[in-house]
């Protein structure tokens, strides 16, 4: 990886539309309205931007499998359903890929697939256009080969709305292909859900925040020597673009002109508890779905992790001693925002400073060691500082017309938890500018979150590891007018990963073993509504880098207009 060769720049992130919603007070989010010249012969390929999974060479076990076969038309809460049966020779390693074509009008829309009561993969879906796309996926799911060495339900759900205004339909094929990798990938040997368990009613198993409580009860066996907690949180609806909320207090600033604006601040954490005790935190990647901002910008490349919602990792492993006593905990998991307490100061992270609304779930998974811990049972040691302050500037006219609001979000936590067993540590930092000019008709917010995490573990070596990430955004959005139907935009976001690794797959940097990961992805968008007729068209610079698994990996893609440009792949 030639990191040096990158330079993050101050890049972004702005608010959107929703289409549907009239008047538009803010935009969120787009459906694709608009027609692509008819190519009958062939279906646009959408691509997300990702290093080829490997598929080990094996001559003992190479099976490949269909799960699904399914067309997700009007399946608002009808999610397939289907039983998955073990191949019979000795696998160690699962590559799922899903296939989806689509035509129509369409939203980009989550989707969800577990394994009993365990998501195992949030994707998305890109957005069709009137003469078709096709777009594919693949995904090392090894980590859960627990999971897939017994019968189960597999769930996939794919809330799509399909009636004469949303006419596209997603035909999806799902494969497995199930081989051994002589490499033999470390994977847990037993995996708990963090989930409403829904999987015996068909159903998928996830939370709602807020609404929901985020809790269930496990009892762990007592001879496990390594543990880390997997959490998907995804922000929707009011905190789908989270991070460019204004500040609760200055929610009324331009009433007049573009209306109540979307508060809680642009900062969010992700938290875990373990009876009532932090367990680690994750500040969430802001992920654009294809109807993001403009959906000019997202076609034929989509945004960075649109196909594969990377999941946050907690090592809790210090709290081993205290959970190997045979006994029921709860594990829990919050989101929390904002309470920026009138402005210009210390602020609040509360629970009840969200919107609506966060999908979230996680999973813990178990390593044996070689014995049962005879022990005490005392929690590790948990220290922790968060520390977030909020600034607020509002300019007005002599006769009161607020025309300019600058606000400032800064967030700092170190967290540690510390056992005979092991440490963890994380330390982050996050910053936002934010800016609403023109009486709110012009927005921009700047953001970075960076953070480093580091598991010492002695009662586990080979799993100690130590990450770091860092990931900024710029986004700009300016509305013609204010009747909201034609905007400019601006995009620049990022991230980067650096990894130790683990003998484990990361649900979080996808491999098992070190790995770094450059992503960033810049560019300009135009967007245009009226009635049954909207148009977007955007012009991206996207580049891929990562090295995992010994080799390199390096895609650079422009595009412009639903076209690639230039395409350079080494
Ligand atoms: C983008 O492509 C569409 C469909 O081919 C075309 O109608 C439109 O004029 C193009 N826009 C620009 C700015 O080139
Ligand atoms: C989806 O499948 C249906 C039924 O087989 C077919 O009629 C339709 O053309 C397919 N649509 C796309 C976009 O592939
Ligand atoms: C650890 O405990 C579990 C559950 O009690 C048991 O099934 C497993 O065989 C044990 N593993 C080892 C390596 O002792
Ligand atoms: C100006 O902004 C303040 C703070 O958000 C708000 O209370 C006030 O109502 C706004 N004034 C007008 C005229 O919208
Ligand atoms: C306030 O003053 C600005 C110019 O400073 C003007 O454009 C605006 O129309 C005035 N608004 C009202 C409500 O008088
Ligand atoms: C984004 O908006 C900010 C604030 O208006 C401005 O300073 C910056 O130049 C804009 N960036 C782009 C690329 O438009
Ligand atoms: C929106 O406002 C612009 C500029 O004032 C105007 O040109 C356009 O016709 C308006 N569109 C609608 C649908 O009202
Ligand atoms: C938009 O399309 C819908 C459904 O196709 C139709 O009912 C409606 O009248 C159309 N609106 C306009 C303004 O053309």
């Amino acid at each position: 990886m030639h990191s040096q060769h990158l330079l993050f720049l101050g890049f972004i992130l702005p608010a959107l539309v929703f289409a549907h919603r009239s008047p538009p007070k803010k935009l969120l989010e787009a459906p694709s309205l608009f027609q692509v010249a008819a190519q009958p012969q062939s279906p646009l390929p959408i691509i997300e931007l990702y290093k080829p999974v490997n598929v080990p060479e094996s001559t003992t076990c190479n099976v490949q499998q269909i799960l699904m076969v399914h067309t997700f038309a009007s399946s608002y809460g009808v999610p397939y359903v289907g039983q998955y049966t073990p191949p019979e020779c000795d696998f160690n390693n699962v590559v799922i890929e899903w296939t989806v074509t689509s035509a129509g009008r369409q939203f980009d829309r989550l989707a969800e697939m577990f394994l009993g009561d365990i998501e195992v993969w949030r994707t998305s879906t890109a957005e069709p256009t009137a003469s078709g796309i096709i777009f594919r996926y693949q995904k090392d799911l090894s980590m859960y080969l627990s999971l897939w060495k017994a019968p189960q339900e597999l769930i996939f759900s794919l809330n799509n709305v399909y009636d004469s205004t949303y006419t596209g339909a997603f035909n999806t094929t799902l494969t497995a292909t199930f081989s051994y990798n002589a490499a033999k990938p470390a994977h847990a040997d037993l995996i708990l859900p963090i989930t409403p368990q829904l999987g015996a009613s068909g159903q998928p198993s996830i939370f709602t925040l807020p609404g929901d409580s985020a809790t269930v009860q496990q009892t762990l066996p007592r001879n496990i020597s390594h543990a880390t907690v997997s959490i998907a949180a995804t922000g929707q609806s009011n905190e789908e673009f989270w991070y460019t909320n204004a500040l609760q207090s200055d929610i009324y600033t331009f009433e007049s002109t573009v209306g109540t604006l979307i508060g809680y601040g642009p900062f969010r954490e992700v938290q875990l508890y373990i009876d009532n005790m932090m367990a680690g935190v994750a500040w969430p990647f802001p992920v654009i779905f294809t109807g993001g901002i403009a959906p000019g910008f997202w076609r034929p490349v989509v945004g960075i992790d649109a196909y594969d919602l990377r999941e946050y990792e907690i090592d809790i492993t210090p709290f081993l001693p205290y959970l190997s006593d045979g006994k029921p905990h709860s594990f829990s998991i919050r989101v929390v925002g904002v309470d920026d307490n009138g402005g210009n100061g210390p602020a609040t992270l509360s629970s009840d400073s969200i919107n609506s609304y966060w999908l979230v779930n996680g999973k813990v998974f178990l390593f044996y060691g070689d014995e049962e811990y005879s022990g005490n049972h005392s929690p590790p040691t948990i220290s922790t500082s968060p520390t977030i302050q909020t600034t607020s500037n509002i300019i007005s006219t002599a006769n009161g017309t607020n025309t300019t609001l600058y606000y400032t979000t800064t967030a700092k936590r170190t967290f540690t938890a510390k056992s005979s067993f092991g440490t963890w540590t994380q330390s982050l930092s996050y910053s936002n500018n934010g800016y609403l000019g023109q009486e709110g008709l012009a927005s921009s917010n700047i953001q970075t979150t960076s953070g480093t995490s580091a598991a010492v573990l002695p009662s586990a070596l080979d799993f100690s590891n130590t990450l770091s990430y860092t990931y900024p955004i710029t986004a700009n959005l300016t509305y013609a007018s204010t009747n909201f139907t034609v905007f400019d935009a601006y995009v620049d976001y990022g991230l980067k990963i650096s990894s130790s690794g683990r003998p484990d797959v990361s649900t979080y940097t996808l491999v098992s073993g070190p790995m770094d990961l450059i992503a960033r992805q810049f560019g300009n968008a135009y967007y245009s509504s009226v009635a049954n007729h909207s148009y977007s068209y955007g012009v991206m610079d996207k580049i891929f880098q990562e090295d995992s698994y010994g080799t390199p990996y390096s895609r650079h893609v422009k595009t412009d207009n639903v076209t690639i440009t230039y395409d350079s792949t080494i």
